[in-house]
């Protein structure tokens, strides 16, 4: 199957090249793998409001499908529904900031739509007229809709709603548009931008593009298809609320951060495997603000090199929807497994002995003993085996294994993802094994292949191994770059949010759950359960 697709995009590919006389450039698995951390956080952010929006310049195009059923919501100055082309918001509060009547007093008249003013932010700027009353007011509607069928939408990753010069309009106005006749300020370029998006979809029979800003949008192409108007809410004037509209964006923020680690609500389906990324391809994305080195944009590429990108996009999603891996999922397994745990060994105010059980604790998961005589239960020995490099093949290909079943229908997209997080999982990995090699240098009488790291040694080359492999520990933490780490936690490292959970916790932890220390979360910390029957997980 991935077979295939290469050769039918090299086909279309090479088409185009001839038109344009030279080799277009492709997908790539040596830029998966040099991408590896970005291609993987990318992966981890999509649809994600947190991570989107610290990594704000976007690289990735994924189509989703929105299910039927799904409620979305416009703010503008029309009762009726727009005629083609409006935006839809996924949050209520994004939708109802732009369902205020716009600024200005009774009595002073503000200009009707359709006298050529766009909202200040833009989306959901009325464009069909209407909504002037007698006076010539201006009122406000919220609409609220429902998707009557499957939307299928082409998401565009990071904070690609921010109408902006950084970077995050890259992926369209460099790559789907590349429209060199921008007019006017950003903002009024909006119109057009979507106007261009939008033939560029409907005409692979798709109804829109999903975007971020503060909340998640849907440039929907075309109102009267796939939806199901269910009110259209005249909104108070603002003098006539009690409150006036001073907390309209706070609460708007607050809505917005809500979907810091998710859309909810099973309200987008993405398909990783027809995913395109700019990091798949052999570019160049070198920031072109020297003030901000972290900033990568697709807008550094040379322009034949972004007419590749888009011929070899629209040669994917022309084909039908894939779904074969959910790749979030694979990469959220990772996360959750490695995240706190590396943040904690990477920090200094966590105990060289906790150092030394996390490091314990993740590598021996991976990591076969070797038999000592007088075992009952021993297999034969190899005795040329190399142990730790058996380990880091096992830890690094572990949570990959829920992708290998369908190996066999992964596309092109399926493979690339995979090269990426296999080069993260083994980075991870190796590091890890190489800590521990470390520690085992330290203990002088250690056996090459001991077991058990000694514990409370305290002896100045334990000290030196515990400095040496918490940097390389931050080291790992920094490249990695999990935009996670950016999150203030709620508990130290050397604590857990607990919760009272049977066969542990005290009553405190059932009525009061909060952070304990590592070293109260103990065996006998089990008061809440009183009186135990059995006590089958205690010393
Ligand atoms: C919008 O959808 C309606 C209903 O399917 C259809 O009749 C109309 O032609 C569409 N408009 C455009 C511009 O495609
Ligand atoms: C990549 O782009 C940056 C910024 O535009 C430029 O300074 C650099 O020379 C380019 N590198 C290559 C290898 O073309
Ligand atoms: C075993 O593998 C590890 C990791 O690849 C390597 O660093 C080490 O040198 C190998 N040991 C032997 C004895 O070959």
């Amino acid at each position: 199957m991935a077979v295939i697709a290469v050769k039918l995009v090299a086909l279309l590919a090479a088409v185009a090249a001839v038109q344009a006389d030279r080799d277009p450039i492709l997908p790539f698995h040596e830029s998966a793998r040099a991408n590896a951390n970005r291609i993987f956080n990318a992966i981890h952010s999509a649809g994600r409001q947190w991570g989107s929006s610290l990594n704000h310049n976007g690289f990735g195009f994924i189509p989703v499908v929105v299910p039927a059923g799904t409620s979305f919501y416009h703010g503008g100055y029309a009762e009726e529904p727009p005629r083609g082309i409006e935006w839809l918001a996924f949050e209520v509060e994004h939708a109802e900031f732009f369902a205020r009547p716009p600024g200005g007093r009774h009595g002073h008249r503000p200009p009707c739509p359709g006298e050529g003013q766009l909202h200040l932010l833009a989306d959901q700027a009325e464009t069909d007229g209407g909504g002037c009353d007698e006076e010539g007011r201006v009122r406000g509607y919220l609409q609220t809709y429902h998707t009557t069928r499957d939307a299928q939408l082409l998401y565009l990753d990071g904070t690609s709603a921010g109408k902006t010069l950084i970077g995050t309009l890259d992926s369209q106005d460099e790559v789907l548009r590349q429209d060199d006749s921008r007019q006017g300020g950003i903002i009024e370029d909006e119109m057009k931008r979507a106007k261009a998006l939008c033939d560029m979809v409907t005409e692979w029979g798709w109804d829109g593009i999903m975007r971020m800003e503060a909340g998640f949008e849907v440039i929907y192409c075309n109102f009267s298809s796939g939806l199901h108007l269910d009110s259209s809410l005249r909104t108070l004037l603002v003098e006539d609320r009690m409150k006036g509209d001073a907390n309209l964006i706070p609460l708007w923020l607050r809505a917005a951060a809500e979907r810091y680690d998710g859309i909810g609500g099973d309200r987008v389906r993405m398909d990783f495997s027809s995913m395109v990324s700019g990091f798949f391809f052999p570019i160049n994305i070198s920031s072109t603000d020297p003030e901000r080195p972290d900033l990568v944009r697709l807008g550094a590429a040379k322009r034949e090199h972004l007419q590749d990108i888009k011929a070899y996009l629209q040669s994917v999603f022309v084909e039908p929807r894939k779904f074969v891996v959910n790749w979030q999922a694979v990469v959220d397994m990772i996360v959750a497994r490695f995240d706190k745990r590396l943040a904690a060994m990477a920090s200094t105010s966590v105990s060289p002995d906790l150092f030394i059980s996390e490091l314990e604790g993740i590598t021996l998961t991976y990591y076969e003993a070797p038999g000592v005589p007088g075992d009952i239960t021993l297999a034969r020995e190899e005795d040329d085996r190399n142990r730790t490099a058996e380990a880091i093949d096992r830890c690094a290909a572990h949570y990959l294994r829920p992708a290998s079943p369908r190996q066999q229908e992964w596309t092109l997209s399926d493979a690339l993802i995979h090269t990426s997080l296999t080069t993260v999982t083994q980075r991870i990995c190796s590091d890890l094994f190489l800590m521990r090699a470390i520690f085992l240098g330290a203990v002088p009488d250690a056996a090459p292949d001991a077991y058990l790291i000694k514990r409370g040694v305290k002896s100045a080359s334990m000290k030196q191994a515990v400095d040496e492999s918490r940097a390389i520990a931050r080291n790992l933490v920094q490249e990695l770059a999990w935009t996670t780490r950016k999150k203030p936690q709620v508990c130290s490292e050397e604590e857990i949010l607990l919760t009272a959970m049977w066969p542990f916790g005290d009553s405190v932890d059932h009525f009061n759950p909060g952070c304990v220390p590592f070293e109260e979360a103990t065996a006998r910390r089990r008061s809440y359960w009183q009186p135990l029957e059995q006590r089958p997980y205690v010393e």
